[in-house]
């Protein structure tokens, strides 16, 4: 049972409806808020919307919670590991809100969709829970918040992409940046959670996604990742002209802006890809030469399982058209060791998919059963933990030696890098990107480079992780 002071928004008429627009316009910032994203790029574009619609209130970031008049947490719900991850932080911002009980604490993201006002009751300190597709609503909740209710608001909807919100970049390093470009998702892969988290899929208008990145190039951008659950079902029609706008077109009209933004995208889905999508990579020097591809599992029977709909076979015979087409093309994957019911015998499928497909990089995990999924409504977690850890193990360290086999047939070649910054471990070097998304590491020595540059770097180095080397040329105006 909820408190009488909590207010939950179960009316559909107010989701999408513009609070910005009843609320006072504030030039000046008044409040402040911090906030803190957990999970995938796409909860991190996300809080950038929410800064977007923050300010508009004359909320400005900052970047300690000590501070804030406003405290909110975008959270992931993704593994387990993830939720406990969160509850561990609203712990410490526990302690905030005891030393100024006047902080208000909101929980934004796929956990606050899960678990919807249930997380009132859970987490006392929690004054706000806002749901992905209701972020709109947030000026209205905080007012809410303010005068004593608690309120929640996790309507998801089956239009809203936030397409006309221009997203205040935050932590940006001012050279690359991601761009939603479709929300949810309409596979039922058995393990996962998101199509209950994130709702519907759908595809935000064309024209807004070229807008903001010609803003974004405009700016000093330098590099966009377009970002949806399965990219390869972008499927837009311009009403006026009637244009059908298809994930490889899309791609096309941003690589349009300019030779000097780079275009990278994220998540391809094994059924999806599209010959099309490999060609409009191969044609155009600025779309990077990158897929993530995850396969999941490399057994047929463990596919079916999680319903990926494709076969280990349909999954190789990609990785070849990818190679034909895209050569020198970089290939990651995600790998998800233990799910229900997988044998020895699975475990080694998915092994050697690995070796045949010769991961460049791969996140990996061992299976988390999600409430309300439909692996935990049909199947049994019957992987003991003991055994998903050690396979898990297994698939880490192949994974480890693939990388550096990739990174060690880098040797000698000579790539164009995108600079980013300063390397993590010295400022006398630059940190940058090839286009197949390694990281390059060479030193500034005394070159007349900034972060946005292209220069070209020969590789004289390696570790699994990073290529090392030196410049040979570059564009230093
Ligand atoms: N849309 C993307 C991935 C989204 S989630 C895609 O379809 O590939 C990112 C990754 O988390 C998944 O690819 C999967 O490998 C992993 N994952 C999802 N649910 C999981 C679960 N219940 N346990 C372990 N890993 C999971
Ligand atoms: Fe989850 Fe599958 Fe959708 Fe990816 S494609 S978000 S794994 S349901
Ligand atoms: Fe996590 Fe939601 Fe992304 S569950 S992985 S934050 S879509």
């Amino acid at each position: 049972m909820q408190s009488a002071l909590t207010k939950i928004i179960l009316d559909e008429s107010r989701q999408g409806e513009s609070f910005l627009s009843s609320l006072p316009e504030n030039k000046h910032f008044v409040k402040t808020f911090y906030i803190e994203s957990y999970g995938c790029q796409m909860n991190f574009s996300d809080s950038e919307i929410v800064a977007s619609i923050l300010n508009g209130v004359g909320f400005s970031a900052i970047s300690n919670p000590e501070h804030a008049d406003l405290i909110l947490i975008n959270t992931c719900s993704i593994r387990e590991k993830a939720e406990q991850t969160v509850r561990t932080r609203l712990k410490i911002f526990e302690q905030v809100k005891n030393r100024r009980p006047s902080v208000l604490v909101g929980v934004l993201g796929c956990m606050a969709e899960r678990l919807k006002s249930k997380f009132l009751e859970e987490e006392k300190l929690v004054d706000l829970v806002i749901g992905p597709d209701a972020y709109r609503t947030l000026p209205a909740l905080i007012g809410d918040a303010e005068s004593g209710l608690r309120a929640v608001n996790v309507l998801l909807s089956r239009d809203e992409t936030y397409a006309d919100i221009a997203p205040v970049r935050l932590g940006s390093n001012g050279i690359t940046a991601f761009v939603s470009i479709m929300r949810g998702c309409n596979n039922m892969c058995s393990f996962c959670v998101v199509p209950f988290t994130r709702g519907r899929e759908r595809s935000r208008n064309a024209e807004s996604i070229y807008a903001e990145c010609c803003n974004l190039f405009q700016n000093g951008f330098r590099e966009v990742t377009l970002l949806g659950q399965n990219v390869d079902s972008y499927y837009w029609v311009d009403e006026r002209s009637s244009e059908i706008v298809t994930f490889a077109n899309l791609l096309k009209k941003v690589a349009s802006i300019s030779p000097q933004l780079r275009i990278r995208f994220s998540t391809s889905h094994p059924k999806d890809i599209t010959d099309d999508v490999l060609v409009a990579i191969s044609i155009h020097p600025n779309i990077c030469k990158y897929i993530h591809l995850p396969v999941q599992s490399g057994s047929t029977r463990v596919l079916q399982q999680m319903n990926r709909t494709y076969t280990r076979e349909w999954y190789m015979a990609k990785i070849i058209r990818i190679r034909e087409l895209v050569p020198d093309c970089g290939i990651s994957s995600d790998i998800i060791s233990g799910f229900c019911t997988e044998t020895e015998e699975d475990h080694l499928a998915t092994l050697s998919v690995m070796s045949f497909a010769r991961f460049d990089m791969s996140y990996m995990f061992f299976y988390s059963e999600r409430p309300g999924t439909l692996a935990a409504r049909r199947f049994q977690d019957d992987v003991s933990e003991e055994t998903k850890k050690r396979r898990l193990s297994e698939v880490v360290k192949l994974q480890n030696q693939l990388s550096l086999e990739s990174n060690e047939r880098d040797l000698g070649k000579v790539f164009e890098v995108l600079i980013e910054g300063d390397s993590k471990k010295s400022k006398h070097e630059w940190m940058g990107r090839n286009s197949q998304n390694k990281v390059v590491i060479f030193p500034k020595s005394g070159n007349c480079f900034v972060p946005g540059n292209y220069v070209d770097v020969r590789i004289s180095a390696c570790t699994g992780a990073t290529l090392l080397g030196s410049a040979i040329s570059g564009n230093c105006n």
